[in-house]
């Protein structure tokens, strides 16, 4: 086995407005790096990553190692690891910073063993992480980050993930303004019961996105990503959300949603131009109410979790 590995594993938007739990998407070129050591003992180590003191270096405490961890026991090795985390993006973002590390983590060790699982099959231990989390066991953030692209999880029990196409001129402009939302606080305020009318615009607005993003149809891509479960709940915890909905689709964003479970914000749009001018008007909506941010254009990543060095 080599003595060292250095993976990047790209940040993701799940959800996808109308997509709670279901359906997410990989970044391009942003992400984050992790350098994976083989070590002489049989326990999981981490680094204390830097700039980010407060992410736990216990490995029973550390979305990775718990991802790790449950695949290693299902192969019964009991070979040591350290985890070295380079963060480019603050936890707490909503743009699945931690399901990159356990999908990172899962797929630089899976390598490092000679590739015992396919990729696919490692969704389901990153998934530990993110339950740790949370407490929930959702994928709509670590698959995007594992497999790349944008996945549809059709089924959870058992897992049925789908890869599916999208229009290759798509960006995306993402806002993190700087206060930090926790996942699993933003899912304790979430309803467990919805109403059937509201269920039926959902399930409506799930399938006419999907068939939106295979045809290249914008228009319906825009129309379909309306979310009336969630947002409306969540976007309350966000500063200046409706003014940046709304100045984004007036320059001509196709569509506006909560990256994850928030705080940063999300539009599509046709051409990297639209996509400047929807970042403009970000700056300038939060530069008035004096809130600090950090701003990313990118396209749908087509590659997940891969090997860097
Ligand atoms: N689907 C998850 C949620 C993504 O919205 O809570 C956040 O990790």
């Amino acid at each position: 086995m080599q003595e060292s590995i250095k993976v990047f594993a790209p940040a993701t938007v799940a959800n996808v407005g109308c997509g709670f739990d279901i359906m997410g998407f990989a970044l391009d070129g942003i992400g984050e790096e992790i350098i994976i050591r083989k070590t002489e003992t049989n326990a999981l180590t981490v680094l204390p990553v830097r700039g980010f003191e407060d992410i736990p270096t216990d490995p029973e405490k550390n979305v990775a190692t718990v991802a790790v961890k449950a695949m290693l026991e299902r192969l019964s090795v009991t070979q040591g690891f350290e985890f070295e985390f380079i963060k480019h993006i603050k936890p707490g973002s909503g743009l699945g910073t931690s399901a990159s590390s356990s999908a990172g983590a899962v797929f630089g060790v899976n390598e490092m063993l000679g590739r015992p699982f396919e990729k696919k099959d490692l969704v389901e231990f990153a998934m530990e992480g993110e339950k740790l989390l949370s407490g929930k066991a959702h994928g709509d953030n670590v698959s995007p980050s594992l497999l790349g692209g944008f996945q549809l999880i059709r089924g959870y029990n058992p897992l049925d993930l789908v890869n599916v196409s999208f229009p290759e001129n798509l960006y995306v402009t993402i806002v993190h303004p700087q206060v930090e939302i926790k996942t699993s606080e933003a899912r304790k305020m979430l309803r467990t019961e919805i109403p059937m009318s509201e269920a039926v615009t959902q399930w409506g607005n799930v399938g006419g996105l999907v068939a939106g993003l295979y045809t290249s149809d914008l228009d319906l891509i825009g129309r379909s990503m309306q979310d009336v479960i969630v947002e409306p709940i969540r976007s309350k915890l966000i500063p200046k959300f409706d003014e940046v909905k709304a100045a984004s689709l007036a320059v001509g964003g196709v569509g506006c949603s909560i990256a994850g479970s928030g705080p940063s914000i999300f539009t599509f749009s046709k051409d990297e131009e639209t996509a400047q001018e929807i970042k403009l008007k970000m700056t300038e909506i939060y530069s008035e109410a004096g809130i600090e941010v950090i701003l990313y254009i990118s396209k749908i990543g087509k590659t997940g979790a891969r090997i860097i060095d």
